[in-house]
């Protein structure tokens, strides 16, 4: 197993190991047998687990993590957290630095190739990019097919799949040249998809791509260009997405990335992956929370509401939307990065009247006893819909918003995986509890 961990953390572990012993002694009582196995960046492999037997017909010993709360699926040098301390870099940069240094399409070329590019490679990067954001005549009438009141994450998962069946090419996964331009694909349809599934919402005619804008800036010219004949967007709004999209472009192993790995391990092409990640992504527990954040908000109404909806919350009858995280149990550094962002956008565009609720929900919440115990704070969804509501968007464009930079990471971990030689299918053991053998009960002998 090679080093996964940040250099001062290994480091710290290389000068201790040299004392102390870096195995770890089961002993199976059912037996009395003590087992040695090696402690490899404080991780024990489960497989080697499966040499504690009862008897040599027993199959071995599995651990049972549902949910996987405590299980490492893979070795990655993509995106670090520490959770505790409200940490989170990408190949090793903080977030904060690249919010505020970078761009979206900079960071993208980061998570993709490891490095920061140099400027010719940048150049390159967006060239192709801006170069395949341009989408088959046929796919609009993909789009043209779905009812006019369809989400538009419904529109984005099917359309990304359906791109598995223009390009061929996508199939030979293991072939760097192929990987290459289904990402360039992938990151210039995104936003393309999802601003025409936007305006077929809308019933309004699509917009194609204008390749001399910047990235956010062209996927505003495809949601909101109306009568002008070259839309300029506002350098606030384009500025404030662009941050928003570096600060979603990947989170390690989350549901979706986890999704698009265990898909993408049986070796489908990445169009067919990335759309399993996108209907991950669509759930209200993931990137479907900032919608449901705003539904809340919404449904609570005013400031004087808030006490009453907090105590429903702890009496369990729903949840926080956009509070707690399985990761961070500490304030998630994006939400320090976006509530700034937030008062940009709203000195542009006024403030949203929802604010003042967000703000009276995070000032009890972050006093009461029931969620400073459970460490549940803002999570990267608490802000974002207030955002992306004040900037014109639908509600049900929220998750699109997630799902555009993501691509970034889904096909940096989806290639991580690819390369891996410790990585196979992924196949997860069970627990099986179900009936014995029984006889087969014919229809008219039935209770
Ligand atoms: N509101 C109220 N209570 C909560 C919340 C919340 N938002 N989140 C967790 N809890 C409580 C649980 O009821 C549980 O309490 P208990 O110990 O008394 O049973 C405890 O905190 C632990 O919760 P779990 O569900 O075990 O935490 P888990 O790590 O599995 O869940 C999750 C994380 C799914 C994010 C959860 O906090 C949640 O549902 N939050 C609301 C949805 C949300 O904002 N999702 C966006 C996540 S960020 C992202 O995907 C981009």
């Amino acid at each position: 197993m090679d080093s996964a961990l940040p250099a001062t953390q290994a480091k710290a572990e290389d000068a201790s190991s040299s004392t102390r012993r870096e195995t770890l002694s089961i002993t199976d009582n059912r037996t009395g047998k003590v087992y040695e196995v090696p402690i490899t960046h404080g991780t024990i492999r489960a497989v080697d687990l499966r040499q504690l037997r009862v008897d040599p017909a027993d199959f071995g010993m599995i651990s049972y993590d549902p949910a996987y709360n405590n299980t490492a699926s893979c070795i990655s040098r993509i995106t670090y957290i520490d959770g505790d301390a409200g940490i989170l870099r990408y190949r090793g940069y903080p977030i904060e630095e690249l919010a505020e240094k970078s761009t979206y399409l900079e960071t993208a070329y980061l998570l993709l190739h490891g490095e920061l590019p140099t400027s010719a490679q940048l150049q390159d990067w967006h060239y192709h990019i801006t170069h395949h954001t341009f989408i088959h005549e046929s796919i609009k009438k993909f789009l043209d097919g779905f009812h006019y009141d369809a989400h538009p994450m419904g529109m984005l998962v099917s359309t990304i799949a359906a791109l598995s069946t223009f390009y061929h090419d996508a199939k030979d996964v293991f072939n760097p040249a192929s990987r290459k331009k289904q990402t360039y694909r992938l990151m210039g349809k995104m936003p393309t998809i999802a601003a025409f599934s936007y305006r077929h919402t809308l019933g309004m005619p699509f917009v194609y791509p204008d390749n001399e804008l910047s990235y956010p800036g062209n996927f505003l010219n495809m949601l909101f260009r109306t009568s002008e004949t070259r839309y300029r967007p506002n350098p606030t709004l384009e500025h404030a997405l662009d941050i928003l999209f570096i600060l979603h472009a990947d989170h390690e192993q989350n549901c979706s990335t986890n999704t698009i790995r265990g898909v993408g391990s049986s070796h489908v092409d990445p169009y067919c992956a990335a759309a399993a990640a996108i209907a991950a992504l669509y759930g209200p527990l993931h990137g479907g929370a900032n919608e449901e954040v705003l539904r809340m908000l919404n449904e609570i109404g005013t400031i004087q509401r808030v006490p009453e909806f907090i105590k429903r919350v702890k009496s369990g009858e729903m949840r926080l939307m956009g509070f707690g995280h399985r990761v961070y149990k500490n304030y998630d550094p994006r939400a320090r990065i976006i509530k700034k962002i937030a008062y940009e956008v709203f000195d542009l565009m006024g403030k949203n009247p929802l604010l003042e609720i967000a703000l009276e929900c995070e000032r009890i919440a972050l006093e009461d006893d029931y969620f400073v115990k459970r460490k549940l704070y803002p999570n990267v969804d608490f802000y974002t819909g207030l955002i992306y509501q004040s900037m014109g968007f639908p509600m049900t464009m929220f998750p699109v918003l997630f799902a555009i930079p993501r691509m970034s990471g889904w096909l940096a971990q989806w290639e991580e995986m690819l390369l891996d030689p410790e990585q196979k299918i992924a196949r997860p053991r069970q627990i099986y509890l179900g009936h014995d053998p029984r006889p087969y009960v014919a229809i008219d002998q039935r209770s």
